[in-house]
């Protein structure tokens, strides 16, 4: 015969004594700049940078896809270099510059890249738009006028669910061939 399943310790989520008698979730106070503004701000250690940036900071223009490294949704800048804002936690941008698709537009002007994307029809859906924005503000601060080739090289790591990528990269390009075309916004 089977042994019955103990049930002499209920999970937390089904016992609220239990739940209450959680320790609080460990924060820690970080400090960073985003879009060139500082913030300091307790986070929780388990809070993921798109966490802080979306739902403490109110920057929602980071997406969040995935959730796992997959899709380059979230991509944001830190200290000047891409990465997946919903696989780095909060705590290790500690001292960061950060910089969100926010960010970009300068004085109310939108970046060439952001204008690019509108002339060649870059976005459908435009979910993925503030990741690959984000991505190829990047690559046109360290190469300024890529070719086809290398656009499309830097963003491999970032997805378009509608396939769009034929617009994009002629959008990253032409960017690019546009005079003075160093890209950045805020830092
Ligand atoms: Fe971060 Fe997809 S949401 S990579």
């Amino acid at each position: 015969m089977r042994d019955k399943p103990d049930t002499s310790s209920d999970s937390q989520e089904d016992n609220p004594k239990a739940a209450s008698a959680m320790p609080p979730p460990s924060r820690t106070a970080i400090q960073l700049n985003v879009n060139g503004i500082s913030h300091r701000i307790d986070v929780e250690d388990r809070w993921t940078l798109a966490e802080l940036l979306r739902d403490q900071l109110d920057l929602t223009g980071t997406k969040i896809g995935c959730d796992r490294s997959e899709c380059g949704a979230c991509t944001v800048l830190m200290n000047g270099k891409p990465v997946y804002a919903c696989s780095q936690l909060a705590v290790w941008a500690d001292g960061a510059d950060v910089q969100t698709v926010e960010g970009l537009a300068q004085n109310g002007h939108l970046s060439p890249v952001q204008q690019a994307f509108i002339d060649h029809n870059a976005p459908q859906c435009g979910f993925c738009t503030p990741g690959q924005l984000m991505t190829a503000t990047a690559l046109l601060s360290t190469i300024p006028s890529p070719d086809a080739a290398q656009v499309k090289q830097a963003l491999v790591g970032n997805l378009c669910r509608c396939s769009n990528y034929n617009a994009i990269v002629e959008a990253v390009v032409a960017a690019g061939a546009q005079p003075g075309a160093r890209q950045g916004g805020a830092a």
